[in-house]
């Protein structure tokens, strides 16, 4: 029989954990493993999840052998799978991600504008030190990357390292948008065959198939200008996610072409939605108040009372199956499609090779193995352009510890486009960053 698998999961404090946790109890059958870690420098954080995971697994899978630790040399030695969600600084970080820019009048957002850029920097330091970490005792783990902004992370790892073809970064968005397309037109979603080309956080579904063949997209498109868009999981989300969502009629309406990705909101009515967002509440504080209260309150629940059978702990299926889905496909060699982020190299064949293009693949043994795309159109390509320069300029500003390809990377963004505001944001995020950013001269 096939070797069991030991794997980690990297920001073992998340509060995403316990769902990741209980997906991977589920999936034994096509995710088999001996051995699970979790890892995190916030020990007092990642004991709670750590406490909860113990009982978990001891109800549900008692062979399986759980720890959580501290450790990098314990977390990494000889694992096949690491499971990456870091967040580096953390929800407060976050916080002043979204209100710094919004105090400027600039959107503010986790991984679009001044904000995403402010987490890139953070984050670029911390994951090229996790590859060389589990490099030096893990040569052949595949590293599953789900930390943000995923764009920017992945296209400094291409940089960075780019003969590793273990690592893969993937986002949640386009499936929880394949399940949400499914709950309205009221199809299973697994029975969906999508084409999706964009950057992370900024992509566009040309068609979803059936398995007959039939492209669902005018139904999905007509029910949207009919009745609006709702998330799959509407009755858990808070408003903001409403919000987010219910700005696809907006976007079918104007660009009829595509259904795009939620995020696409930020960068195409810029004012529509600074003139909606608090910049005394944002949502790290609706996460910090709402999500990771009731995980870690359930958490504590869940260590007292000694079970958690009784418990409805996970916010999101969608994000831990995800995860558990795209381990089993390459370790099984499955070749199930998923939506993930690869070096371009022609897929999309008018945009550039070491683009980081989210598309959609068969996912096997030997890695993505990406369908092509081929030419897109004028508007798509304009757009994708000018994001993708400013994703390689925060990266090239990074390694090169540049404050003028910072400052040009900001001005390019488009929910600036102003180089005096770039440059007024830029040195606020550079003050609240002095902790994390490399000095930029
Ligand atoms: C989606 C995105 C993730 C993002 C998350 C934020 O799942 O794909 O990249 O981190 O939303 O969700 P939150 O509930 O923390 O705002
Ligand atoms: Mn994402």
């Amino acid at each position: 029989m096939k070797k069991k698998n030991n794997i980690v999961i990297v920001g073992g404090g998340s509060t995403w954990s316990p769902g990741i946790l209980k997906a991977l109890t589920r999936h034994q059958d096509i995710f088999p493993f001996d051995k699970i870690t979790l890892y995190d420098i916030n020990e007092k954080r990642q004991e709670v999840i750590g406490k909860f995971g113990e009982i978990l697994f001891r109800e549900e899978t008692p062979d399986i052998e759980f720890t959580y630790t501290t450790d990098k040399e314990e977390a990494f030695r000889d694992v096949d799978f690491v499971f990456c969600q870091m967040r580096t600084g953390g929800y407060p970080m976050r916080e002043k991600d979204e209100k710094i820019p919004l105090s400027m009048d600039l959107i503010g957002q986790e991984t679009c504008g001044p904000g995403g850029f402010a987490y890139g920097m953070r984050s670029i330091r911390d994951m090229i030190e996790l590859v060389e970490d589990v490099r030096k005792l893990s040569p052949k783990a595949w590293i599953l990357n789900y930390t943000n902004p995923a764009a920017i992370v992945a296209h400094a790892l291409n940089m960075v390292f780019p003969d590793d073809k273990r690592i893969l970064n993937i986002c949640d968005q386009p499936v929880n948008l394949l399940r949400s397309f499914g709950r309205l037109i009221n199809r299973d979603f697994n029975e969906f065959e999508p084409t999706y080309f964009g950057l992370n956080h900024f992509g566009w579904f040309t068609h979803v198939y059936d398995k007959e063949g039939n492209d669902l997209l005018p139904e999905i498109k007509n029910y949207t200008i009919k009745n609006g868009f709702l998330p799959v999981d509407a009755e858990q989300r808070d408003q903001s996610w409403l919000d987010t969502y219910a700005m696809v009629e907006d976007m079918i309406k104007d660009f009829p072409d595509y259904l795009p990705n939620t995020y696409l909101q930020y960068y195409l009515y810029p004012e529509y939605k600074l003139s909606t967002l608090d910049p005394n509440y944002t949502r790290a504080n609706e996460v910090m108040d709402g999500r990771e209260k009731r995980v870690f309150e359930e958490c504590e629940r869940i260590a007292q009372v000694g079970t958690a059978k009784d418990s409805h702990i996970v916010h999101n299926d969608a994000h831990g199956d995800m995860i558990v889905e795209v381990a089993a496909s390459i370790y099984g060699n499955l070749r199930k499609t998923f939506i993930v982020i690869v070096p371009n190299n022609g897929i999309v064949s008018n945009l550039p090779n070491d683009l980081m293009i989210e598309v959609a693949a068969s996912l096997g043994a030997n890695g993505p193995q990406p369908y092509a795309v081929g030419e897109i159109g004028t508007f798509y390509k304009g757009l994708i352009e000018g994001q993708y320069a400013y994703e390689k300029l925060t990266c090239e500003a990074y390694l090169e510890k540049s404050y003028t390809k910072a400052l040009q990377a900001l001005t390019l963004n488009r929910t600036i486009g102003d180089a005096k505001k770039a440059r007024n944001i830029l040195d606020a995020l550079i003050e609240a960053n002095v902790d994390y950013w490399p000095e930029l001269k």
